[in-house]
């Protein structure tokens, strides 16, 4: 069986790591054995806006549909193309179209990489956050009333639907159940009266599923607290659309450099290809330098493989980049070394192994 990936490099650094992804990913699958094939597209680039005044072709959704996986690098050129555009009209139509309702990003801090929380030693911090990527407060449901008077008034709603919370609160109960048995729930049941009390209720009823799960929940705002104090208490951390969003943030940014941060845009069900990708953009103050960190693009790929149910090959890339960072020898500028992103790239692909 081969799975069919489709590969979008990007802009600016994305380009530059996404051969560095492709190299180790290449390497694990040849170590275990499994068939993979890569198709590569010029569109969600500022290059491909310039040429053709839109970020994707027309039929951007039927030629990706059949991909098994969606291998992307980073979109945005803010001198060519303004950041909404090339967002909206690339990577948010892929999160979008292919129903891609799970954002998943692990947080772990890395051997060899400055840790900015002070005391932390690799294996204090290893836990996962999973966003809600379709609905809750980032509904576009609202108006301006009496605009420019007095009286001006702006509504915005927020839309949890059962569909949409259970599905994201079960995928997260799931993973909890292959990783520590622990999940702790985002809320703000104290403040927001209705729509958090609702995602409360249906963590506790799925839960009923997962007896073996232990589960807390924080309020958003002492739970921002405890990522940075207490990070070792996490294990599956399950957010709605906006506290996931500050959350995947803040989790990455308290293990050091974005450039080491994997993402994953999920389509659990697999009825539309999911994409995976690293957390950070196209970094035009350092692009064709050619020094950028390729890890966050490889964990990408690792998170591909463990995706497509290859999850030894994925914890081979995992345990090859640990080592390589460990050693210290070879590291990009953002680690404090002047390796080139080719050289750690291949490093890390050298690095892999089948035992
Ligand atoms: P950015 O992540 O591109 O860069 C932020 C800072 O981190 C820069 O100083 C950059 O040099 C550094 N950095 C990022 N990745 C690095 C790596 N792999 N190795 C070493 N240093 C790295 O975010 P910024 O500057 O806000 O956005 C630049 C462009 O990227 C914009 O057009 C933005 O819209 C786009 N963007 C795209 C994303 C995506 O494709 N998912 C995500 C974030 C931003
Ligand atoms: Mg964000």
């Amino acid at each position: 069986m081969t799975h069919s990936i489709a590969v979008i490099p990007g802009d600016g650094i994305g380009t530059e790591v996404m051969p560095e992804g492709l190299r180790c990913v290449r390497r694990a699958a040849e170590l275990f054995g499994i068939g993979l094939s890569f198709e590569e597209f010029d569109f969600a680039s500022a290059a491909y806006w310039s040429k053709h005044g839109q970020m994707l072709p027309d039929n951007w959704f039927d030629t990706l549909k059949d991909f098994d996986a969606l291998y992307f690098g980073a979109v945005g050129w803010p001198e060519t193309v303004p950041d909404h555009v090339s967002l909206w009209g690339s990577l948010l139509q892929f999160r979008r179209g292919f129903d891609q309702y799970v954002s998943l990003r692990p947080v772990r801090l890395l051997p060899g990489v400055p840790a900015p929380l002070a005391g932390r030693v690799p294996g204090d911090i290893d836990f996962v956050v999973v966003r809600e990527n379709t609905e809750g407060e980032y509904s576009d449901i609202g108006g301006r009333i009496f605009e420019g008077t007095d009286r001006e008034a702006v509504v915005q709603q927020t839309v949890m639907t059962r569909t949409g919370v259970d599905r994201i609160v079960r995928y997260a109960y799931e993973l909890a159940e292959r990783r520590g048995k622990h999940l702790t729930s985002a809320t703000k049941s104290n403040g927001i009266s209705y729509s958090m009390p609702y995602w409360d209720e249906r963590v506790a009823a799925l839960g009923a599923a997962h007896p073996d799960v232990r589960v807390d929940k924080f309020h958003i705002d002492i739970l921002s607290a405890h990522f940075v104090l207490h990070p070792d208490w996490f294990d599956v951390v399950v957010a709605s659309n906006l506290f996931g969003d500050i959350l995947s943030d803040l989790g990455p940014a308290c293990t050091g450099t974005i450039g080491v941060a994997p993402s994953g845009n999920i389509n659990p069900g697999g009825a539309h290809p999911s994409l995976f990708e690293p957390v950070h953009g196209s970094a035009p103050d350092i692009a064709g330098q050619g020094i950028a960190n390729p890890v966050g693009q490889i964990w990408a790929g690792a998170m591909m493989l463990d995706h497509l149910g290859h999850a030894d090959a994925a914890a081979a890339i995992v345990d090859a980049f640990e080592r390589v960072l460990a050693r210290g020898e070879v590291r990009t500028p953002d680690l404090g070394g002047t390796a080139t992103c080719t050289e750690l790239g291949r490093e890390i692909a050298a690095a892999i192994t089948a035992e």
